[in-house]
């Protein structure tokens, strides 16, 4: 297993060494690095971008704890007072200018700003499993797909490894398939995918996930319609929806049981779990981006902590690395 203190090593998850067919990497890269590189062979660098959910869009929320989930954490944003938060929808693609519509997963990141002027984040998509168990494999995949495009990697390898994937990759891929086009960022189901863990005053920690359920219900547009709408019409269609009436989505909390698996995000839960309703974020109005805004899913207040989730753990370092390059002007 990839743990923390390896993340921050100054060895790639390849090891650290040149590839023959790459001979523009430097002898010795962090894992962070090698995962960013991949990540901006996908669709070039866009300088200033996210390296991944590169065009978004930011609200100014606010965030109505109901108190349910105050006996299992003490997380202040948790308990019974209202928060302010700041929310940032995106499409999953690498490349800011790709259409809505052809980037299928969506995600909702959530700043939740503390009343000590900390702030703790919750990162959700609109599928409910990852593709990968580990950054290892997360890697094998991106670099298969990536060689494959640039014809560095014959087809018939890159079937032999996706292949060796597929079990772990599967329910990703399906729950993919089976996205259609959102009507709304607002109507959109958003799943925080990994397993925290909810910290009470006696230090007790309960297993849980994290999911955005809309208040106005999961609505969706045929292909043919989605078509018909500007490239953006997500943005647009939120800012007016913002004008008419404030959006909502209720944070419901999903605790696992004895033997629920904590450390792969590729595997769901059995689906009779026990969820309470920890309160309801209201998104106010559209905002400019806050300067330096890094939805860290690793970045948590005191009464959350982190699972051994390995994805989960090599998140910090990836996004601190991409934020790194876009702030740096490239
Ligand atoms: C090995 C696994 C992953 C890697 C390497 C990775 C990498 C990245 C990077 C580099 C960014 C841009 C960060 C920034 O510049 O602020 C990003 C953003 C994002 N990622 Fe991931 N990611 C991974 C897994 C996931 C998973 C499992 C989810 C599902 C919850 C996810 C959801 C998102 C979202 C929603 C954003 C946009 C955040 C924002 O609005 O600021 N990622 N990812």
């Amino acid at each position: 297993m990839f743990s923390e203190s390896e993340n921050h090593q100054a060895h790639g998850l390849s090891g650290g060494t040149t590839d023959s067919s790459d001979t523009h990497t430097p002898l010795y890269m962090t894992a962070a690095e090698e995962a960013v590189d991949e990540l901006e062979r996908v669709s070039g660098v866009h300088p200033g971008y996210r390296r991944a959910h590169a065009r978004g869009f930011c609200c100014r929320a606010s965030f109505l704890p109901s108190g349910k989930a105050a006996p299992f954490t003490t997380a202040p944003h948790l308990q019974d007072r209202e928060v302010k938060a700041i929310v940032r929808f995106s499409g999953s693609s690498t490349d800011p200018a790709l259409a809505d519509l052809l980037s299928p997963a969506k995600g909702m990141a959530v700043q939740f700003l503390l009343p000590d002027g900390g702030h703790s984040n919750m990162v959700g998509v609109t599928v409910p499993v990852f593709f990968a168990r580990t950054p290892e494999s997360f890697m094998e995949m991106l670099t298969t797909l990536n060689r494959t495009k640039t014809g560095q990697m014959p087809k018939s390898e890159a079937l032999r490894r996706f292949a060796r994937h597929f079990s772990e990759s599967r329910q990703s891929l399906l729950a993919l398939k089976r996205l259609k086009p959102p009507a709304s960022y607002a109507t959109n189901l958003y799943y925080c995918i990994h397993v925290y863990m909810l910290v009470d005053a006696d230090g007790r920690r309960r297993p849980v996930k994290f999911e955005w359920i809309p208040d106005s219900g999961v609505q969706t547009l045929s292909i043919h319609d989605a078509a018909a709408m500007p490239d953006d019409y997500l943005e647009r269609e939120l800012e007016l929806r913002m004008l008419a009436q404030p959006p909502s989505f209720k944070l419901s909390i999903v605790f696992g049981e004895e033997g629920d698996p904590t450390h792969d995000p590729t595997k769901r839960w059995p689906s009779d779990r026990k969820r309470i309703d920890a309160g309801r974020l209201v998104l106010l109005e559209p905002i400019a981006e806050p300067q330096g805004l890094v939805m860290d899913p690793t970045a948590i207040t005191e009464g959350i902590a982190l699972s051994d989730d390995p994805i989960l753990n090599f998140r910090r370092d990836t996004y601190a690395e991409s934020l790194k390059r876009r702030s740096g002007g490239h």
